[in-house]
């Protein structure tokens, strides 16, 4: 595939030395694709205080006539080497589909700019490990989109565990199921299992030991339905289930722990979160049949939940990192673990459900 990046035309280039001493009190950062989540990017690129939007790059024209309206005075062009050439920008903000992230960010990182990616990072583990190893030569910054560990629920709940309130963890469970958007170029496994991975990750901390995929195809050979189980150290079970055709859209969370448990419905307006004083509780008997099986089940609490946007969040960090020098937790690294879980289920699902260890 040809993102049509050409290697010839790229030249390495040096980070600009303020920034590289930390002493610029703005990133100017370009965005290439101005599609579907780009007008995201870059509403919040636009509004940041230690920011400069410099310039929008789409290669459909009747994308930047939408972008020309909202912002007159940004640069527009069809042609990403524009952006990737100008000695006006420290980062570029890569908001293309998942087949192009590569080509793409590689280019970036050789032209000596900082790399704001969407995801998922990239469409193999190889290409994530060379632009991260490209990057760390290169002494530049990649921050991988993972948008939700920046939403107020996932800040809070990663809060909850890591604080102890759930105590022991037992389960992560995820249902993100809606009918569409089916994409073009990759499954609902690429498409949205990247969201529960990432979040996954982020609250779980430990090295998943493997992954075991189903499910089912049925428009084309991209799968359109996927239940991924996720194995990690310490009996702790990991499931997602993603699924572009389902009737309703539902958006929910399950964590079990042996203290708490917490339900997260992403779709509820107020009181995202609700954590439970439920358990159970085992004594032991003689043998496994006299087990003395008891249910605790206390109060219900909804903690206040930041309703800041996830990506102003998130972006005002990616600008922080570069300024004040600083690696972002949703690194390249981030990034990698992320498209290691998802060539592991699709390995697997390919296999009707064979167990992939990691
Ligand atoms: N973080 C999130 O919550 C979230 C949500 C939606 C999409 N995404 C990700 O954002 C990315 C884009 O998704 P989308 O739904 O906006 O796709 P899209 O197809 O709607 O938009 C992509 C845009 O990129 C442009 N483009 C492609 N290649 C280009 C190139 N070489 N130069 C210039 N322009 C180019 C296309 O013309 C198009 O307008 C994907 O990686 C997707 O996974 C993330």
């Amino acid at each position: 595939m040809n993102s049509g990046v050409s290697t010839a035309a790229l030249a390495a280039a040096a980070v600009r030395p303020d920034i590289a001493g930390g002493n610029a009190e703005a990133v100017r950062v370009g965005v290439i694709g101005y599609g579907y989540w780009g007008p995201n990017i870059v509403r919040n690129l636009s509004a940041l205080d230690r920011c400069d939007l410099v310039s929008v790059c789409d290669r459909n024209a009747n994308a930047l006539k939408r972008a020309q309206k909202t912002y007159p005075a940004v640069h527009l062009t069809t042609d990403f080497m524009e952006v990737l050439h100008s000695p006006d920008i420290d980062a570029v903000a890569i908001v293309t589909p998942v087949w192009t992230h590569f080509e793409l960010a590689k280019a970036a990182l050789l032209n000596g700019k900082h790399v704001f990616v969407e995801k998922p990072f990239t469409s193999t583990s190889a290409q994530a490990e060379q632009l991260i190893e490209l990057a760390s030569q290169k002494n530049l910054r990649i921050m991988v989109d993972h948008t939700f560990l920046f939403s107020g629920a996932v800040r809070k709940i990663k809060e909850l565990v890591d604080n102890g309130t759930l105590g022991q963890l037992y389960y992560f469970d995820s249902t993100r199921v809606n009918l569409g958007l089916f994409q073009h170029d990759v499954s609902v496994l690429w498409d949205l299992a990247p969201h529960d991975l990432a979040i996954m990750d982020h609250i779980i901390r430990e090295q998943p030991e493997a992954v075991v995929a189903t499910g089912g195809n049925h428009f084309n050979d991209l799968a359109d339905m996927a239940f991924i189980t996720v194995y990690y150290p310490g009996n702790i079970t990991a499931h997602i289930n993603v699924n572009w055709l389902s009737p309703v859209k539902v958006r929910t969370t399950l964590i079990g722990g042996r203290d708490k448990m917490l339900v997260w419905n992403d779709l509820e307006p107020d009181e995202k979160i609700k954590v439970y004083d439920k358990g159970v509780e085992i004594s032991n008997g003689q043998s496994v049949y006299d087990l003395l099986v008891s249910y605790r089940s206390g109060d219900v609490w909804g903690p206040k939940v930041d309703a800041t946007e996830a990506l102003k969040t998130e972006l005002e960090y990616f600008v922080g990192c570069i300024l004040d020098d600083k690696t972002p937790s949703n690194d390249g690294v981030a990034g990698l673990r992320v498209v290691r879980l998802l060539e592991a289920a699709e390995e697997s699902l390919k296999d009707r459900g064979r167990i992939v260890t990691l």
